[in-house]
């Protein structure tokens, strides 16, 4: 099908970003919006691997963690949905490869200041569990934002912004890009 007859319930957006930006939330609310089922590979991961990610960072280790995290993108991709990805999924090339293949992918862009208050302490993201959150933070998002940067169509700052007026900054991005498309 040419991109021109798109509708944007057959876009599959991507999102991207760091811990706590709200991948997947405004994830559910667009894939309820876009009427499409909503991936989140963080889920995934944990129902295929019967474990938790905690469990399988402390048992196996982040390169392995990585690379189901890997399997699963690939497994997911390309389906029509919403897929909302781990905040570290941008550090594989291989993933990389996968989202500028698989636009449009967009970028929930938060700073490291806004993020600490809504992970601080959460047990469930073992690269926090070392405790001093806003530094652990800053180092992924000097890393990270690069990557994202690369990758993203859209990049959403998501300070200040309530979950609603993302989500109506994102529609109103997908219609943008779909005329694009139509363009080209
Ligand atoms: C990670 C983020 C987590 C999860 C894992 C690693 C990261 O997902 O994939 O704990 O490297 O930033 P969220 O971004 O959904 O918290």
């Amino acid at each position: 099908m040419k991109a021109s007859s798109k509708k944007l319930s057959q876009i599959s957006p991507i999102l991207v970003g760091l811990m706590g930006s709200g991948k997947s939330s405004i994830g559910r609310r667009l894939a309820t919006r876009l009427d499409l089922p909503m991936i989140d590979l963080d889920d995934y991961i944990v129902a295929k691997a019967g474990r938790t990610i905690p469990e399988i960072f402390e048992q196996d280790g982040e390169a392995v963690f990585r690379q189901l995290e890997t399997e699963a993108l690939a497994e997911v991709v390309g389906k029509p949905a919403v897929i909302a990805t781990g905040g570290g999924a941008v550090l594989s090339e291989t993933n990389r490869r996968i989202f500028k293949a698989h636009p449009p992918v967009i970028w929930l862009k938060a700073t490291p200041e806004f993020l600490v208050k809504r992970i601080d302490g959460d047990s469930n993201r073992p690269l926090i569990a070392g405790g001093d959150t806003l530094n652990r933070l800053r180092e992924l998002a000097d890393i990270r934002y690069p990557l994202y940067e690369a990758c993203a169509d859209f990049a959403l700052p998501r300070c200040d912004m309530k979950k609603s007026e993302a989500l109506r900054e994102i529609l109103r991005f997908l219609k943008k890009w779909r005329k694009q498309q139509e363009k080209q």
